[in-house]
């Protein structure tokens, strides 16, 4: 097996779509899981904190990383079952999300089309269940590889171990830090349900005067996300900073006789789920810059970097923003991205 190469002191800048500095004490690429064994093995990585990153669009790094950093760019794409309906495809945990999006459309396999262009790789998918226009990631995972750091062994997950929810899964939870996902199975259709209930899909559709395919909702999608979220290369951000809260439907009840303007949408017979960025919008700050940071102006559940803000003043100023919604609804917002 070849060593993998470490190197020493790496700016993060470039590796994470915040654009903040940060420097990796040890910082190494991952391309096989040889790698990894090779690197769990060495008396030097014994005690020291690891951090998994993948293309760093769910990350505020705050401060140096005094540890290693395994960056995962295991590639790869592989059918490993087909049925009458549906096909079974293994991806490396290095994969970039938007690229496998491509790849199942071309192949007219459906179930990624309304995640298109959400930034990342394979592997970190399932660490939030990634989402988007009523599509989760959790509707087309079928199992995923991990490589438990303290133990060097591999471990087969399956839906119900990861343990799913909105925004979450066991890798935020209990098992936090503790396994380096490999790959991923998804499992994608061969006769696709389109979901495209979302009116902004209805009238983008609408407007290409197309039949409706995987690829045209791909399109919409993409239309739709790059009218309202910023390109991290020209402007940092790591998306939705905050959940969307969900709140008894008796305080969203209250909070209506007060703000007759407030969005809400039932989750459950008792709970009503808001959108965090209208709770922000509603504090007045939509837009505005507030030193280095800010929110961005057509989407103000997104934290922004006008260039220069360090981590530390991007989470000082999220802080800021938890406090505003507070101080004016009562909610508390928490936090979606992973603070390092
Ligand atoms: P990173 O940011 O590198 O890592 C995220 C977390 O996962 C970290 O805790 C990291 O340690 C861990 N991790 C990463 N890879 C692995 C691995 N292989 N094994 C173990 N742990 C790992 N998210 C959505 O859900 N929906 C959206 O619509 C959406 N839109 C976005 C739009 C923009 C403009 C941006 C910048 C972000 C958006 N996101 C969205 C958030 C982000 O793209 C996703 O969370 C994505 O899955 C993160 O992937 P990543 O590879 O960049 O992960
Ligand atoms: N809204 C405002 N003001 C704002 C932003 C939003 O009033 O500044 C209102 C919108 O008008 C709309 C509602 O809030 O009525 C919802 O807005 P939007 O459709 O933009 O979606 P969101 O709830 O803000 C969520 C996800 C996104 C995902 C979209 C599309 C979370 C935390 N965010 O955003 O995911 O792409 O839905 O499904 O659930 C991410 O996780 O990084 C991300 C971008």
């Amino acid at each position: 097996m070849t060593k993998p190469h470490i190197q020493s002191h790496v700016s993060l800048k470039l590796l994470n779509t915040f654009g903040v500095e940060a420097k990796a004490k040890f910082f190494c690429q991952i391309r096989h899981l040889d790698d990894i064994q090779n690197i769990l093995q060495n008396p030097t990585f014994k005690d020291i904190p690891f951090l998994i990153l993948g293309g760093g669009s769910n990350l505020l790094l705050t401060q140096d990383f005094e540890g290693l950093v395994l960056q995962m760019d295991i590639q790869g794409i592989e059918k490993i079952q087909e049925t009458q309906d549906c096909v079974l495809l293994r991806f490396g945990a290095g994969v970039n999300w938007h690229s496998a999006v491509c790849y199942t459309i071309e192949k007219e396999l459906g179930g990624l089309e309304n995640l298109s262009l959400i930034p990342g790789t394979i592997g970190a998918a399932p660490i939030q269940n990634i989402g988007a226009y009523g599509v989760e990631l959790k509707d087309v995972f079928e199992s995923l590889e991990a490589i438990e750091i303290a133990t060097g062994k591999c471990q087969t997950f399956t839906s119900s171990d990861c343990k799913f929810g909105y925004r979450n899964s066991i890798f935020k939870q209990e098992l936090k830090g503790k396994f380096i996902i490999t790959s991923v199975v998804l499992r994608l259709s061969k006769n696709p349900k389109f979901t495209i209930s979302y009116g902004a899909i209805q009238s983008k559709l609408e407007s290409y005067d197309q039949d409706i395919s995987l690829k045209t909702i791909s399109n919409a999608i993409i239309e739709i996300r790059q009218n309202k979220l910023p390109d991290p290369a020209k402007i940092g951000n790591s998306g939705s900073f905050f959940k969307n809260p969900t709140i008894p439907n008796t305080q969203f009840e209250s909070l209506k006789n007060q703000f007759p303007s407030i969005i809400g949408y039932a989750v459950s017979e008792s709970k009503t789920k808001i959108p965090a960025g209208w709770l922000i919008e509603q504090t007045g700050i939509k837009g505005k810059h507030f030193g280095n940071t800010g929110t961005y102006e057509k989407q103000a559940l997104v934290l922004v970097n006008h260039g220069q803000a360090t981590g530390k003043e991007i989470l000082d100023f999220s802080k800021k923003v938890q406090r505003f919604v507070f101080e004016k609804f009562g909610i508390q917002l928490e936090r979606e991205v992973n603070v390092i």
